[in-house]
């Protein structure tokens, strides 16, 4: 594999010799931040790096980077990429007055993306969330999650996990998968929710894990979705077959997403836009990462995470897309870290943690990927010329993205 030499950086960003696996509270606001340096890529991982007084000669290829940062690639360790088509209608209805919770006990919503998924064939999801995968990639994004939880009957739900599988077989970059198969409780199963949860637990877990088709195990937990006893119970059966938890909490209300995550070891609880300070307390005393999705926010037109609040009490933070038809129709990295810092009052040097090494450390993956250090993989993002990180988060809908370094190869130019 050739060699690549980025050189004359303007400012690399997030250099990191001792190998942290998460930073927390004040720490992330601490981004390092080098000057005018280099990074040396060799068999696809990062060899060396440091100031350019100490640049190596020569390489097989070379990038001139002058005036521009070097950021390690996003991690965005919560997506949905895999559906069968958008959802441009409910759009529209919420824009005419309609909640998203209206919506859903229509039987629109989450269900209404299952209907759908239901009648379309692997390869043709496979190659909707192959598209999405190269677009998000064209962001930046250099490690992601892609859930279940469109499928909702047993055989749905294997055929969205086996076409996780396959892009993790053929993605350039980790790909980690997560069942969720308690997504919603399909209009059939209404009057006896029960059922739906023992199908899960005793039909769809024990398929999927032995197929080792899931990394981890999703809930919705939340108001109108599933209660915390029904989350608690899904997660101890995940728990029997390995699958760690990383649960949907709090978007609707304070419903004790939170507390059940966090009671069973959950690696995240995401969303959290209805927090408060028993569920703060909670999240200090454990070390599951609070992940927030403004995206979803923003476009559901419902509150922001308390992304302050939880940085100020000492907990890490991460940001992640929620790419999905429903509450986040983008996949857009740089975009999620524009509103991380103009409407959760995060510092664009917090807001650049989260979207990194956090995000990694969502995913376990923070040994190979988040931040710029010998030995991890060498996926890496460009920028256009910047005079300062702020320059990123404000210039909220523009592309800074120049190019995209993905396992030492630059994808994106
Ligand atoms: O993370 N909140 C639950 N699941 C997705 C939305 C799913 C949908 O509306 O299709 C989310 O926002
Ligand atoms: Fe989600």
């Amino acid at each position: 594999m050739p060699s690549l030499l980025i050189r004359q950086i303007g400012c690399l960003v997030s250099t990191d010799s001792n190998l942290r696996s998460v930073v927390c509270g004040a720490e992330m606001a601490l981004l390092p931040k080098l000057e005018d340096a280099f990074v040396l890529i060799e068999d696809g991982k990062i060899a060396a790096y440091g100031p350019m007084t100490e640049c190596p000669e020569r390489a097989d290829e070379v990038i001139d980077a002058s005036g521009r940062f070097v950021f390690p690639a996003w991690c965005d360790s919560h997506t949905h990429i895999v559906f069968a088509t958008t959802r441009e209608e409910e759009f529209v209805d919420r824009i005419k007055g309609l909640s998203y919770e209206e919506i859903a006990r229509r039987g629109g919503g989450i269900l209404n993306s299952a209907r759908k998924l239901q009648l379309v064939d692997e390869d043709t999801l496979f190659s909707g969330a192959w598209n999405r995968l190269q677009e998000v990639i064209s962001y930046g994004t250099g490690a992601i999650e892609v859930k279940s939880g469109y499928g909702l009957t047993l055989e749905s739900e294997l055929k969205m996990l086996r076409v996780i599988r396959r892009l993790k077989e053929k993605s350039p970059i980790p790909v980690k998968a997560t069942f969720l198969g308690a997504h919603a409780v399909p209009l059939e199963f209404k009057e006896r929710r029960g059922d739906y949860i023992r199908l899960i637990i005793n039909e769809m877990l024990p398929q999927v894990a032995g197929e080792g088709l899931a990394d981890y195990c999703d809930v919705f937990c939340d108001k109108g979705f599933f209660t915390p006893e029904e989350t608690d119970l899904i997660l101890k059966s995940a728990a029997r077959y390995g699958l760690k938890a990383k649960i949907h909490a709090n978007e609707l209300g304070i419903t004790g997403g939170v507390q059940v995550g966090v009671a069973n070891g959950a690696l995240s609880v995401d969303h959290l836009e209805y927090t408060g300070t028993e569920e703060i307390e909670v999240l200090k005393n454990s070390n599951t990462m609070p992940t927030l999705l403004p995206n979803c926010a923003f476009f559901l037109g419902i509150p922001y995470p308390a992304a302050r609040q939880m940085i100020d009490a000492g907990l890490p933070v991460a940001l992640a897309s929620d790419y999905n038809p429903g509450s986040s129709p983008s996949g857009n990295m740089p975009f999620v870290i524009s509103l991380a810092c103009i409407r959760m009052k995060m510092l664009p040097e917090e807001a650049v943690f989260a979207a990194t090494l956090n995000g990694a450390r969502a995913m376990e993956l923070e040994k190979e990927f988040g931040t710029i250090a010998v030995g991890k993989v060498a996926n890496l993002v460009i920028s256009k010329p910047m005079l300062s990180l702020a320059l990123l988060p404000y210039s909220f809908g523009s592309n800074l993205v120049e190019t995209v370094v993905i396992n030492g190869t630059a994808v994106v130019k």
